[in-house]
């Protein structure tokens, strides 16, 4: 037996005869460690694992929210062996033995692992990919001839990978998954309705490729089933509805005509049963028992939709992700101790040396030392900081007219957000995704510069879980707390 289940959003579940492994499982309706907001899996369900019988172990992918889940991960047996990415960070290490999970074992890029008698794994390095450099793609194989799951988690496919298909190396592509983040869409955090001439089902480049790949060259093996998941979340914080990819069905079916009959093409749905049965894998017209419905959820996507029909991008102003409209005194003296650090990220950062080398606009108007110009929402007003790259700090600066109205002349990068998120960021108890998504404005570089970061970018790189350990495990930690004290309050865990 070698049946894989599509969990929804990324997760899957793959059984032999006497092994049983999650990969990536959001057990709840929605996923987020921090506290203020929480993102609905899209379309939305739960995960009964009553009916799971025993989990054997856990592969995670990747720190990224969607892939990495205290709260999902707090649901499970602590005897369930996990199997980490080697390249996720030390916090998520440190986190889930404090919760008590006793065999944690990092796996490396084409490391091979045997899970129990019937199956395989192997980890394939990802393509170059900026924000999801740290995953590793699994590769499992069953006992027989294409019974196979390859998962390119959030990237393209692996040039490893390809490499060992035309080597025939790999002789199996039984089932495929291609997630969310493969497939183009011109600006995920506006729904399409607001840009409908750039709506297109081919939009969404990479399963294309993939087939290309596969029928294009004949060389390589075919594969069974092709399928495309991670169709969207509903993040609470998001002003503008429901995050989701409308084509996805639309496109398997265009894609499936291309395939000359050989693979199905298929847009997944969550319960939705892949079986090895006659020598190749198939979808079967069984429904995964682990799928239920999550009427919490269904309500709340019912909200979102609604909240994208009165989204009006010209009146819109984006409020604090937290709630808090103003810090302290003493909140801005700790804040600043925070950016004093933050200075030096900077500094070591790429960006920190096209600062020093923007010296002109591009009226060819010289920039003085300040090059990046902070400006922190407070209360009624504003909070602003220059960054002076040469001396790596940050300098608060009154307020001056002046300053507003030059703001793109004067400074070669601005960037713009509410004082008690960026304290937030810091205190590890909001994550830099609830920031950039929806909470902040950027002003960067300016036309004609050379520049290649922006700030907003370059924020995303520093607190990325990866690069700020720190901070990252103290998020992990409240969040495992939050858990515990829910868990103490409602009797029991797996209460989902
Ligand atoms: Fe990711």
């Amino acid at each position: 037996m070698f049946r894989v289940t599509f969990l929804g959003h990324q997760g899957w579940s793959v059984e032999t005869d006497d092994f049983h492994l999650l990969i990536d499982p959001i057990v709840t309706p929605y996923f987020r460690n921090i506290d203020f907001a929480r993102s609905w899996v899209y379309p939305p369900r739960a995960i009964d694992l009553q009916g799971s019988g025993s989990v054997n172990a856990i592969y995670l992918s990747h720190d990224h929210e969607d892939h990495f889940h205290i709260e999902s991960l707090h649901h499970f047996d602590r005897s369930t062996v996990i199997y980490l990415c080697g390249n996720m960070s030390g916090a998520a290490e440190r986190i889930l033995r404090e919760m008590g999970f006793a065999a944690v074992q990092r796996l490396f890029a084409m490391q091979s692992i045997a899970l129990g008698k019937q199956m395989t794994m192997t980890l394939y390095p990802p393509p170059p990919s900026p924000t999801e450099h740290w995953v590793l793609q699994p590769y499992i194989e069953g006992a027989h001839p294409r019974e196979s799951l390859y998962n390119p988690v959030d990237c393209g496919i692996s040039p490893q990978f390809l490499s060992m298909l035309r080597k025939r190396k790999i002789r199996r592509m039984g089932l495929t998954c291609l997630a969310n983040n493969t497939q183009h869409l011109p600006t995920p955090y506006h729904p399409t309705r607001l840009l409908p001439d750039r709506r297109s089902a081919f939009s969404n480049f990479m399963p294309a490729s993939v087939l290309n790949c596969h029928f294009g060259f004949n060389e390589l093996p075919l594969m069974d089933i092709l399928t495309i998941v991670g169709r969207g979340f509903m993040d609470e914080l998001n002003p503008f509805g429901v995050y989701k990819e409308q084509s996805q069905q639309q496109l398997a079916a265009i894609l499936q005509q291309y395939s000359y009959g050989e693979s199905l093409i298929h847009g997944a749905e969550p319960g939705d049963v892949f079986e090895s049965r006659g020598g190749k894998m198939i979808l079967t017209d069984t429904r995964s028992p682990l799928v239920v419905g999550s009427p919490e959820a269904d309500a709340k996507m019912a909200e979102a939709e609604q909240k994208d029909l009165d989204f009006d991008p010209l009146s819109y102003e984006y409020t604090p992700a937290t709630g808090q409209l103003q810090i302290s005194d003493s909140e801005i003296e700790t804040l600043e101790l925070h950016l004093a650090k933050l200075a030096l990220k900077i500094a070591c950062h790429r960006m920190g040396m096209e600062l020093i080398s923007t010296n002109l606009s591009a009226q060819a108007r010289p920039f003085q030392e300040a090059r990046l110009l902070l400006v922190l929402k407070n209360g009624q007003s504003s909070l602003y900081y220059e960054y002076w790259p040469s001396f790596t700090e940050f300098r608060r600066v009154p307020a001056a007219p002046a300053h507003l109205l030059e703001l793109p002349g004067l400074y070669p990068h601005g960037y713009e957000c509410w004082a008690a998120d960026l304290l937030a960021l810091f205190e590890s108890d909001l994550s830099i995704y609830q920031i950039i998504a929806f909470k902040n404005r950027v002003w960067s570089p300016q036309n004609g510069m050379h520049g290649n970061y922006n700030f907003m970018n370059v924020l995303n790189d520093l607190f990325a879980p990866e690069c700020a350990p720190d901070i990252t495990y103290r998020l992990y930690r409240k969040a495992y707390d939050r858990c515990s004290q829910n868990n103490r309050n409602s009797g029991g865990r797996n209460q989902i």
